[in-house]
């Protein structure tokens, strides 16, 4: 019998095609809606490997179940949606999809800095909307990116990334990171430095930090006051480090000046979202690695990880605690 591999959204078949000959592939029939959660239950108890996305919590419920898992492939570099501590605990092998989707990835935040800082989705609404009747001279002026201070918060791979797209405009830049990059530091002359004075000089402050017990929450009513009053607070990381009430309250009453949003506490927001009734907020739907090169090249990581694993050889991008 041959091991099953079960993926948890529908996947291109050419994807998967040059796998199904050693492993049976079976498939949620969605590539939009997220895998019922009893079928996925269900499932992790009969699979040998599991392919998960980010909206997926691979938690002790579901590993208690899983007596065949060997392996779970995460399809996204942050893996906060499984319980690490307990997998390992299991000798279930995780791996994730870092590098192949960096590059991808700083480019949306760069975008993302522009569009927020250059009010460009306002500007598309203000034509759409036939408002658009005479030139003047501070009609939907912006904020200028170039020789500007940027602070990233997390200087991991995307984090390094941005910095040296900070570069070409030719940016201050600064960062903080639980340890210091010099690589970074020699290269892109980023800057460590600590916390509350990132917050204090930067014009655009970018969250690319990982979610975990220290980054919960870490952009909070005291981390936005003591931002400058014209900083842009741009947050591709992941929802949850960001008290989104607390950034409301900083957008509303002037603490700071506008947001690009890649990332919700609570995903997928609605158009209700209290967020997005403001005009100075982008917001996106999590959509920090989504081109058809990259998402490829994931979901091609995902299954090699899985046969690797399978075969008892060592996997590309492991997961440890
Ligand atoms: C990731 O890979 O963690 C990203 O958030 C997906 O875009």
């Amino acid at each position: 019998m041959k091991p099953l591999v079960y993926i948890t959204r529908r996947i291109p078949e050419e994807i998967i095609k040059p796998f199904e000959k050693d492993y049976e592939i079976e498939m949620w029939d969605s590539h939009e809606e997220p895998v019922d959660r009893e079928l996925l239950l269900e499932k992790s108890r009969t699979a040998d490997a599991l392919v998960t996305m980010l909206s997926d919590k691979v938690d002790q419920e579901l590993l208690e179940r899983a007596e065949k898992l060997k392996i779970v492939a995460n399809l996204a570099v942050g893996y906060d949606n499984i319980d690490v501590k307990e997998a390992v605990r299991k000798g279930v092998q995780l791996t994730n999809t870092p590098d192949v989707l960096t590059d991808t990835t700083a480019d949306l935040v760069f975008g993302l800095l522009l569009a927020t800082a250059r009010r460009l989705v306002e500007a598309q609404r203000y034509v759409e909307e036939d408002r658009w009747k005479n030139w003047s001279p501070l009609l939907l002026a912006g904020t200028d990116v170039h020789h500007k201070t940027i602070g990233i918060v997390g200087m991991g791979r995307i984090g390094e990334a941005v910095a040296k797209r900070a570069t070409g405009f030719d940016m201050n830049i600064l960062y903080h990171n639980r340890s210091r990059k010099k690589g970074a530091e020699e290269r892109l002359g980023a800057v460590y430095t600590p916390f509350d004075e990132l917050l204090e000089t930067s014009d655009y402050v970018v969250c690319m930090a990982p979610l975990t017990e220290d980054t919960e929450g870490m952009f909070d009513h005291q981390a936005f006051k003591k931002m400058k009053k014209e900083a842009v607070f741009i947050n591709a990381s992941r929802g949850q480090t960001v008290n989104e009430e607390d950034l409301l309250y900083a957008l509303q009453s002037g603490e700071i000046q506008s947001a690009g949003l890649d990332v919700f506490q609570d995903e997928p927001i609605s158009a209700d979202h209290p967020l997005l009734q403001l005009d100075q907020v982008v917001a996106l739907p999590h959509i920090g690695s989504a081109t058809k090169e990259t998402r490829y090249a994931m979901m091609e990581l995902c299954l090699e990880n899985v046969k690797l694993h399978l075969e008892g050889k060592e996997v590309q991008t492991p997961v440890s605690e």
